[in-house]
């Protein structure tokens, strides 16, 4: 599923998409530098669930100065980007799931997750939910 368009991306501009269902929040950065499993000419590109791993409220707040996503309004977790998105502060001790993507083209394009999101069950592989109930 595409997500955003390569060339339209600005360095620390988020670009938030629902995915793989309607709901299903994420955030999608390019980082300006390499970042693990960053993609993109320039190996920068990342997106993740912005559904806190804590106790599933949504989180919309980006500071690229940090490239932290949070703190999270409900208790103040705080997501570190760079580093696979791991808790940097606060209550969550889990990472947030990070949605693989590819590229094709100009098309920044979405093919998974890594991680069950809060609340769900189940993972998907390839955009398709795999085993599990929502
Ligand atoms: S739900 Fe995000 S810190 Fe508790």
């Amino acid at each position: 599923m595409k997500v955003a368009s390569l060339s339209e991306l600005q360095e620390g501009v988020p670009v938030f998409f629902d995915y793989p269902q309607v709901g299903q929040g994420n955030i999608l950065v390019k980082m300006g530098e390499p970042v693990i499993g960053g993609v993109g000419p320039d190996e920068d590109i990342v997106a993740f669930s912005r559904i806190c791993t804590h106790m599933g409220c949504p989180i919309s707040e980006y500071q690229h100065e940090y490239k932290a996503l949070g703190p999270c309004v409900c208790h103040f977790t705080t997501f570190d980007l760079i580093h696979g998105g791991m808790v940097a502060m606060g209550q969550a001790t889990q990472n947030l799931p990070q949605v693989i993507l590819d590229i094709d083209g100009d098309a920044v394009m979405a093919g998974g997750l890594l991680r069950l999101v809060y609340g769900y069950d189940n993972a998907i592989e390839g955009g398709e939910l795999v085993g599990g109930t929502l």
